[in-house]
């Protein structure tokens, strides 16, 4: 288990400042590993303590969250506060939320079960599909009179199990070898072969547009119809694949123990939820927000679930909140909301220097993703020093200048500047150095793009 200060540096790989909210989380997560070693009788008494994350947009706030349960491999959910109404009105209940917690829990578990199956069913599948591509063997039998049935049993195993004598045996021996060794070489990818696949049966409930949630639970009773697909075996494969992975492994075993690591490990992450918070006697929206706010609580507070996997206890599901605070306060909550979200981590508006770190430092920088899209196409984009300072400084003014709108102006400013590469290139030309240097984001920022200036930046 890592320790807090290991999650805040493995949060630095991919989050800019913000170490006040890094540090909350860390501490947050690190609580449960804590909890988890006390008496069965202390751990019930501990809940975790909820964070409110406040701060302007595209600061970092859900990237954190989501790192965070990532690092983990916790099961995590990102919710808008403002989808939820009352009970008893239209839209999505509270609850639902936990119900998609353990739908995401199912599919992470789900995962790590079918990774551990995977070469299993790997072989299994080659098996699968020389058996389909080999020539029919039913279709040589010789025809079975049907009186041979009806006359005792002695006749009726040796008809359905014709015997093979040692010749056919061998012949078909080794032509299974030829073929896998064909497909083992990719040559018959596009043979046609025939399976069966099931058919997802388009439930009448979800057609009349009644509640999402009653469709799928019922979507999953109706039983699935099969049916055999001619396709090509490159088509096939991950089908059979699937069939073969769920084959091995224990559904039942899945759902139990993805219902555990939601209850025990989940992270629900409620955005927006300044928007819930409305100061009273402002007319008839609040009424509904502060009812939005008195369903929340019981399941921040902790109550018991049931989903279509068994109950779920919601006591030890962190709940991240977040919001923009501009026009409510954490204050305009009802208070035993509040109470129950006593961590708050205010994030800071992200500075040019902030930009430019931003710009090149993450795994996943936005530098690194255009690069590395670019590749393909034969492409090889670097960008100089200087030019990812004006970029910095580009986008900082048009926050100031326009909507501040964060770290998300970077993707806007790199999309306009790269805009006529990612249209140009194609792959049908070398390797080409495409170096971006300050001049090119200053002229290419400012003014149109032509075609005699992109060549003083294709070396
Ligand atoms: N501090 C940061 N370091 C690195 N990248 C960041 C940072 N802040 C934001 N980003 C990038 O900007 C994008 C938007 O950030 P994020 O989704 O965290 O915004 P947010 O704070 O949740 O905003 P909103 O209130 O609009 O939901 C993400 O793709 C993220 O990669
Ligand atoms: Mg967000």
């Amino acid at each position: 288990m890592m320790t807090p200060k290991q999650i805040v540096d493995a949060l630095d790989r991919y989050i800019i400042g913000q170490e006040e909210a890094k540090r909350a989380v860390a501490i947050a997560l690190r609580n449960r590993y804590r909890r988890s070693c006390l008496s069965e009788e202390l751990r019930e008494e501990i809940t975790p303590k909820n964070i409110i994350m406040l701060g302007p947009t595209g600061v970092g706030k859900t990237e954190i969250a989501r790192r965070l349960a990532k690092l983990v491999d916790a099961p995590f959910i990102k919710v808008e506060a403002t989808k939820f109404t009352e009970v008893g009105y239209v839209g999505k209940d509270v609850e639902s939320m936990i119900r998609d917690l353990v739908e995401e829990s199912i599919r992470l578990t789900k995962n790590i079960k079918m990774n551990e199956v995977k070469s299993a069913a790997e072989a299994a599948t080659e098996a699968r599909i020389v058996e389909l591509l080999l020539p029919n063997a039913k279709k040589h039998r010789p025809p079975v009179n049907p009186l041979q049935y009806l006359l005792g049993s002695g006749t009726v195993q040796e008809s359905e199990e014709p015997k093979q004598t040692e010749e056919e045996k061998e012949k078909t021996r080794s032509l299974r070898e030829q073929t896998l060794g064909r497909l083992r070489a990719g040559l018959l990818e596009n043979e046609i072969i025939e399976i069966e696949v099931e058919e997802s049966s388009a439930s009448p409930i979800l057609a009349m547009g009644v509640d999402m949630d009653l469709g799928s639970v019922l979507g999953d009773m109706l039983p699935k119809k099969r049916k055999q697909k001619k396709m090509p075996v490159s088509q096939a494969r991950p089908i059979l694949m699937q069939q073969e992975s769920e084959k091995r492994i224990d559904m039942d075993d899945v759902n139990r123990l993805a219902l555990i690591n939601a209850e025990q490990n989940g992270i629900i992450f409620l955005d927006e939820i300044d928007k819930i918070a409305g100061a009273a006697n402002r007319g008839g929206a609040d009424v509904s927000r502060e009812g939005v706010q008195r369903d929340i609580l019981p399941i921040v507070e902790g109550t018991t679930v049931s989903t279509k996997y068994g109950p779920i206890k919601t006591d030890f599901i962190l709940f991240i909140g977040a919001g923009a605070f501009h026009v409510s306060k954490v204050s305009d909550l009802i208070p035993e909301l509040q109470g129950r979200f006593p961590i708050r981590v205010t994030l800071k508006d992200l500075t040019e220097e902030d930009f430019y770190n931003i710009l090149t430092q993450p795994d996943n920088a936005v530098t690194k993703q255009y690069a590395a899209l670019l590749r393909p196409d034969n492409v090889n984009l670097s960008f100089t020093e200087d030019a990812l300072r004006e970029i910095a400084k580009y986008a900082f003014r048009a926050n100031e200048q326009n909507e501040n709108i964060g770290a998300r102006r970077l993707h806007t400013v790199m999309e306009n500047l790269l805009n006529d590469i990612s249209f140009n290139a194609n792959g049908q030309h070398p390797l080409i150095d495409v170096v971006i240097d300050g001049e090119y984001v200053d002229s290419h920022l400012d003014s149109e793009w032509t075609e005699d200036n992109i060549h003083k930046y294709i070396l």
